[in-house]
């Protein structure tokens, strides 16, 4: 049976996109073919992972449970919409700094949960950001560096320079510069 192709209208990272897909394809399916946004990444495809984590009005919402066309007319935020070209999100940042992501994979989805939680509460303890996380699968990292990252992280969005771990490898980084802790 030939599937109906729908033609959508999305709000992603404050841009809207018309595209026309076959009106099953999930959030995620529409987000990576079509819209070619493939920071949000393709796990279990099951809502176990958390891999393909995205925000919907703000909130995370694992994009491969979702029908795309449910969302037309919200704002879709990925991962790409850390990058301004004004330098690192400082989520961005701390986990290249403290190592919070090695083979990646689970990283968008990761960062994406963290952005919310911290726009949400800025001043996140350790309990709060596990659990805020605790959709998330890392295979790689052990989980102790990423909930370093998002405390580092929250701390430098306070202004907060002083918020980093002892061990941060490249702590100073922030600017641009290559000065060691
Ligand atoms: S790919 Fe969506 S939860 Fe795993
Ligand atoms: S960094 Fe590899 S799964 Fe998390």
């Amino acid at each position: 049976m030939t599937p109906e192709i729908i033609t959508a209208t999305y709000k992603v990272n404050g841009e809207e996109r018309t595209i026309a897909h076959p009106g099953h394809h999930t959030l995620l399916e529409v987000l990576r073919e079509p819209l070619s946004l493939t920071g949000t990444k393709h796990g279990c495809e099951l809502g176990e992972c958390g891999a393909c984590t995205v925000l919907i009005d703000g909130e995370p919402q694992l994009a491969c449970l979702a029908l795309a066309r449910e969302f037309e007319g919200c704002d879709i935020e990925t991962v790409e919409a850390l990058e301004t070209g004004e330098g690192l999100h400082p989520l961005q940042a701390t986990f290249a700094d403290l190592g919070a992501a090695q083979c990646g994979y689970c990283t968008p989805g990761i960062l994406m949960v963290s952005k919310a939680l911290l726009e949400e509460n800025p001043k996140p303890g350790r309990a709060e950001i596990k659990e805020a996380l605790s959709g998330n699968l890392c295979r790689c990292t052990g989980y102790i560096k990423i909930v370093e990252a998002v405390e580092w992280a929250a701390g430098m969005a306070r202004g907060d320079d002083d918020a980093g771990p002892a061990d941060a490898v490249f702590y100073g980084q922030r600017d641009g510069g290559t000065d060691h802790a």
